[in-house]
């Protein structure tokens, strides 16, 4: 095990035309379990790809520990890689095919056989363990892959990307806590790359989030949710994602058309100059009241999700989208006008999508 330095790495496959992954700099730290989440297409494989040496990065360095492995093979890295689809000998038996990285690497007999057993209790599998991997179906072939990927004792990280894709849904919940287990017990760095934030949330100690090349935020499932640094993980987390409304900042107060919603607080606590800037709230953080509330913006209610667990309120603010996460059974009717109150600790302020700042209380100024 060893931390993970990017230092500057960046990968262009058109001879420096676009950047599939922009420069980045960042250490993966030894034993934590993340989850690398992102649309497709941001550069998630290709980011794994050059951490196990399948790929030299264009631009950067790369260390494990004190090594530097910039130029360094795949072979002599130590790293563990799960692909999307099954990487198997096909003619080979499950046994085999999980004992193959051990006798490869000479792991004395007995060892090879007590950690083949290991693996493939946790994974199910001691039932197909005779059976030719060429006769399982896609998704037992998948396991067979990740077994593969999980039975080393000694590897700088194990690599997963998108593991669970061909993986039947039902034994999607019960691989990915497995996985949870499997990295309690060994201490492996984990990265598992996905697009769902759901497997990403529940699965990682840490969430880096990846979009168009740029790495635009890494935390906590719970920092990613209540502090977004970037408008992309706002909406990307979250179901429904982040409101993001224009206003405009007027002598320090966030205006949108008439109402005052709050003062502008820069990230130092600073004020934040004058101009346009997105107020973005969550769903599950806007008040609804049905009288004007200071400060607060009127609001036109266009429709209802009766969701049973809680009511998801539509509304139009200035023309722009806004929704609410209520309790269940509001009593808010479309077409009537309500007013929306937006927290400040829970409200921040987006310029070039990149957050700037947050609301503040009014400091007692009467709304307009
Ligand atoms: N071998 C390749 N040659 C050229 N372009 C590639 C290659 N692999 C990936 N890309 C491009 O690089 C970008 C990132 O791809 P990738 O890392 O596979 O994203 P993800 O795994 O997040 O879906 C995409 O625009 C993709 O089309
Ligand atoms: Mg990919």
């Amino acid at each position: 095990m060893a931390d993970i330095r990017l230092e500057g790495v960046g990968h262009s496959y058109d001879g420096g035309a676009t950047w599939a992954l922009k420069p980045m700099t960042w250490t993966w730290r030894s034993a934590r379990a993340y989850a690398l989440l992102g649309p497709s297409g941001c550069g998630k494989t290709t980011l794994l790809n050059i951490i196990s040496g399948l790929l030299t990065p264009t631009v950067g360095r790369i260390w494990f520990d004190d090594r530097e492995v910039t130029g360094v093979p795949t072979a002599g890295r130590n790293i563990a890689q799960v692909f999307q689809f099954p990487v198997l000998y096909e003619e080979m038996s499950v046994y085999d095919n999980l004992a193959f990285p051990l006798r490869n690497r000479k792991y004395p007999k007995n060892e090879v056989d007590q950690r083949v057993r290991q693996v493939s209790r946790l994974l199910g599998l001691d039932d197909l363990l005779r059976r030719r991997s060429r006769r399982l179906d896609p998704g037992r072939q998948q396991i067979v892959s990740l077994g593969r990927g999980l039975v080393r004792s000694q590897v700088a990280a194990v690599l997963l990307d998108e593991p669970l894709t061909v993986v039947d849904p039902a034994l999607k919940w019960t691989l990915r806590s497995k996985l949870k287990e499997i990295h309690r017990d060994t201490g492996h760095t984990l990265i598992y790359v996905t697009h769902d934030q759901t497997e990403a949330l529940t699965f990682a100690d840490e969430v880096v989030v990846l979009n168009e090349g740029e790495m635009v935020q890494a935390g906590e499932p719970a920092e990613l949710f209540l502090s977004p640094a970037h408008e992309f993980v706002g909406h990307f987390i979250g179901s429904p994602g982040m409101n993001m409304l224009p206003a405009e900042i007027v002598g320090g107060v966030v205006c949108v058309g008439q109402a005052d919603v709050g003062t502008a607080a820069g990230q130092s606590g600073d004020g934040l100059p004058p101009g346009p800037v997105r107020i973005g709230v969550r769903p599950e953080f806007v008040r609804v009241t049905g009288a004007r509330t200071s400060p607060g913006v009127a609001a036109r209610v266009t429709g209802i999700d009766r969701m049973g667990a809680y009511d998801l309120v539509h509304t139009r603010v200035n023309g722009h989208p806004v929704i609410a996460r209520t309790a269940a059974g509001s009593a808010c009717r479309p077409d009537t006008v309500e007013f929306l109150h937006f927290p400040e600790e829970r409200t921040f302020l987006f310029r070039d999508e990149v957050r700037c700042g947050s609301l503040a209380p009014l400091n007692g100024r009467d709304q307009a």
